[in-house]
Order: C-alpha cells, then sequence, then structure tokens
C-alpha cells in the first residue's frame, strides 16, 4: 500500500503531502494503530512527523485523534457520499470537509436535531454567552470555504432524524456512514440497520462511543462482519469502531 496524494492549501499552492492509501480503510488502518498506538500511528500513516503533518490536518484545526482518524479515512476512502448522524458543534463534520476538499471530491449529509451551547469563560474571565439562546450552534465551527460540499439537515425530534436517514439513503449508495448522535442501543442499531443496506461493497461503517453497549458486536455479527475498534483516549476503552461492507 501507499501512495502519494495532492494536497492543496488554503489560499496556497500545492504542497506534496504522502498520506498512504489503502487497500482496506479499516483493516490496514488497524494493523497500523495495533502497532502504533494514537497519535503515533498518524504519524505512520502520514510518514511524516506531527510538526511535519500539521501543515495537513493543522491547516484545519484538526488536533484530536478522532478527527484525525476520521480526516485519514476520508482521504483514503475517497468516498463520493457520506451520511453522518450527531453534528454538534461539528468538529466531526469539519474533519470529513477537509479531507473530501482535499480529495477533490465528495459531498457529506448530516442530520442533527437543533442544538445550543451554553457559553464559556473567555481568557480574562468574562463569560461569553453570545450564543446563548440564539440561533442553533449546529455545525458552528465548520468554516464557510467547507460548507459547498456539505448538506446539513436540522430536525426537529429523533423521529425526523431516523425518517431523513432513511430519505437520504433512499436517494442512492453510499461510501461511509458515521453515527455519532444518540448512542442508546436501540438507536445504534437502528441507525446501522438503516445505513449498512445502502452502503457500497467495499464502503465503511464507522461508529463513536461504541464502548457504551454492545450495539456495534450485535451489529457485526448480524451481518457477518468482524468489528474493528480504535483507542482515542489513552487509558479509556477504544471508542471508535469500524466496519467495512
Ligand atoms: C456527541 S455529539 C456529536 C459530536 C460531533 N459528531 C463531533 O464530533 O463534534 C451528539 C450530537 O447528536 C445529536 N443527536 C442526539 N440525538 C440525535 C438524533 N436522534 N438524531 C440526530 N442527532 C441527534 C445531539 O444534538 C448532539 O449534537
Amino acid at each position: 500500500m501507499g501512495s502519494s496524494l495532492g494536497a492543496r492549501g488554503i489560499g496556497q499552492t500545492a504542497v506534496s503531502t504522502s498520506i498512504m492509501t489503502f487497500g482496506d480503510p479499516i483493516e490496514d488502518l488497524y494493523w497500523i494503530y495495533r502497532r502504533q498506538r494514537v497519535p503515533a500511528f498518524v504519524t505512520v500513516l502520514t510518514g511524516r512527523t506531527p510538526q511535519e503533518y500539521i501543515p495537513e490536518l493543522g491547516r484545519y484545526r484538526i488536533y484530536e485523534g478522532k478527527e484525525a482518524l476520521l480526516y485519514l479515512i476520508v482521504r483514503s476512502l475517497r468516498p463520493e457520499k457520506v451520511i453522518e448522524t450527531g453534528v454538534q458543534f461539528g468538529w466531526s463534520s469539519l474533519a470529513i470537509l477537509a479531507a473530501m476538499r482535499e480529495n477533490g471530491v465528495g459531498s457529506l449529509h448530516s442530520i442533527d436535531l437543533p442544538f445550543v451551547g451554553h457559553g464559556h469563560l473567555t481568557t480574562d474571565g468574562n463569560f461569553d454567552d453570545t450564543h446563548v439562546n440564539a440561533i442553533s450552534d449546529t455545525g458552528r465551527c465548520v468554516p464557510e470555504y467547507l460548507r459547498s460540499r456539505w448538506d446539513l439537515r436540522i430536525v426537529a425530534d429523533p423521529g425526523a432524524s431516523t425518517a431523513e436517514l432513511r430519505r437520504l439513503v433512499s436517494e442512492g449508495p453510499l461510501d461511509m456512514f458515521f453515527h455519532d448522535s444518540d448512542h442508546t442501543y436501540a438507536n445504534m442499531t437502528l441507525e446501522y440497520g438503516i445505513a449498512w443496506p445502502a452502503l457500497k461493497p467495499g464502503g465503511v461503517l464507522y461508529s463513536d462511543d461504541v464502548d457504551r453497549n454492545r450495539a456495534l458486536d450485535d451489529f457485526a455479527q448480524s451481518v457477518g462482519r468482524t468489528k474493528r475498534v480504535f483507542r482515542i483516549h489513552p487509558g479509556k476503552p477504544p471508542s471508535l469502531g469500524g466496519l467495512r461492507k
């Protein structure tokens, strides 16, 4: 495995960035991860030290293992159509959209409920409540220049979210599904079950918070696949899981 992908910086000329492509995005990534652990595995994937890969990941403010992994999977898989459930401020959306921008291909459909943040303490000790009770904060960390590939659907309630997911998968096959919404066993099983039949062969079902319950284990068994899990937070159970169709 291994090939070079060109990467274009924001408002910059093209820079050469070596990110491996995989025969199997989940298996190959897992193989490397098992031997390296986060975040060193990112270095192995990119063939660069953190300081060197920062021009590509850091350019999009991607520093967390979860987003870095998502970014690399999207860079490797080069999906045309991705659906995610659960956006909140939009860090996962940003990682997916940034990778699509570098790939020059793909669109992301995201579903969430209205979400309003709670403000935060600024460094000078004041409370910034600009966004409290204001318009929805959903996806607000995704910059404008990444939004042309983004179809963000904010729906009223969980029932409408499921209906929207069904509608999106009925519009055509997908390359990747990312669950990060309501992490109950019932909802995870429901969403996996809607997305899986619509995934193209070789497509990837990817899920956060798989350590909360056995939903991914049971689902993997029901479709005859082996789940792969990634530990993102040192000392905590592996929480990101993937299945390849
Ligand atoms: C853990 S956060 C998502 C984090 C985000 N993916 C990220 O990486 O930054 C969970 C989100 O799921 C949303 N959510 C909860 N239940 C949902 C449902 N049934 N359908 C869609 N979104 C839901 C919440 O509004 C919240 O924004």
